[in-house]
């Protein structure tokens, strides 16, 4: 291909380019994306030959652009966050319509601060906190905090290691993936750290549950996101560290992918 790209000055040249580039590597499937790379590109721009690079490399276009939307936010993203996924905004949904009420929230292993930021924007009087192990997490999510006027508190926490109050809801979206399953090819640009979790993906679910009981106020309560099939393992956990009542909610395509337990 050729890669004088410099000579592309016009926002259509450098369309084109875009396209050719992209239809050469993803042929005529996933077209979307190509659309919103285009759109949130704001062409034309001097990097154009950078872009074509990255498309060539198959880099994820969140990633390419450097931010993405999440419920009404947009969101500062590098490749140091997971992109923020559209069934963890129902989560988000889930919590604005039935736990207004919750005066203090803690989000483990927030991020790009995402889910955090989305709550402390409708529970206004909430008093939120952010936490995760990633440093570099930790410091886009404080980039990203400038998007509202009731901030989250945000530091860097070993799941509860730095966490010294208890918290009317606690909520996370951790890593749930298997070490053992293969990387599909679409993740291998994400960090590892957001993705696996040992014991068939369920080691840091079941540390949240087990160590929440301690840091939840009476009548708290905890909500998980977490992997296809793993709900059956979770209730019982849910049961055995004393959660009194359990639910299961569904994603997008109809698949339990939440778990809600009431201290
Ligand atoms: C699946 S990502 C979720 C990110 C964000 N909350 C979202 O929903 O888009 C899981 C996050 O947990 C963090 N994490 C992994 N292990 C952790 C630990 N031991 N303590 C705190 N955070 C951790 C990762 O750095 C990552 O940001």
């Amino acid at each position: 291909m050729q890669r004088n790209y410099l000579k592309f000055k016009t926002g259509n040249s450098q369309i084109r380019l875009l396209q050719d580039t992209w239809h050469s590597v993803y042929q005529n499937s996933y077209d979307e994306g190509l659309k919103f790379l285009i759109k949130g590109l704001n062409l034309p721009i001097h990097s154009i030959d950078d872009v074509v690079e990255k498309i060539e490399k198959k880099i994820p276009i969140q990633y390419i652009l450097e931010k993405w939307s999440f419920y009404e936010g947009e969101y500062h993203i590098n490749e140091n966050v997971l992109i923020p996924r559209p069934e963890t905004e129902i989560l988000v949904d889930y919590i604005v319509n039935k736990f207004k009420d919750k005066k203090s929230v803690l989000d483990l292993g927030t991020g790009s601060g995402c889910i955090a930021i989305e709550l402390s924007k409708k529970l206004q009087t909430a008093n939120i906190t952010g936490v995760d192990l990633s440093a570099k997490a930790v410091k886009l999510a404080k980039k990203n905090n400038a998007q509202t006027e009731n901030c989250v508190n945000f530091f860097t926490s070993n799941w509860f290691s730095n966490v010294n109050q208890k918290y009317d809801l606690i909520v996370s979206n951790p890593p749930y993936i298997s070490k053992n399953s293969s990387l599909d090819e679409s993740l291998k640009f994400e960090p590892m750290i957001a993705l696996f979790s040992e014991n068939q993906g369920l080691a840091d679910l079941s540390k949240i549950i087990t160590d929440s009981i301690n840091y939840l106020q009476e009548y708290g309560v905890l909500m998980l996101e977490h992997g296809i099939g793993q709900e059956n393992y979770l209730r019982e956990k849910m049961i055995k560290e004393g959660f009194k009542k359990i639910e299961l909610i569904k994603d997008l395509k109809d698949i339990n992918r939440f778990i809600i337990g009431y201290r």
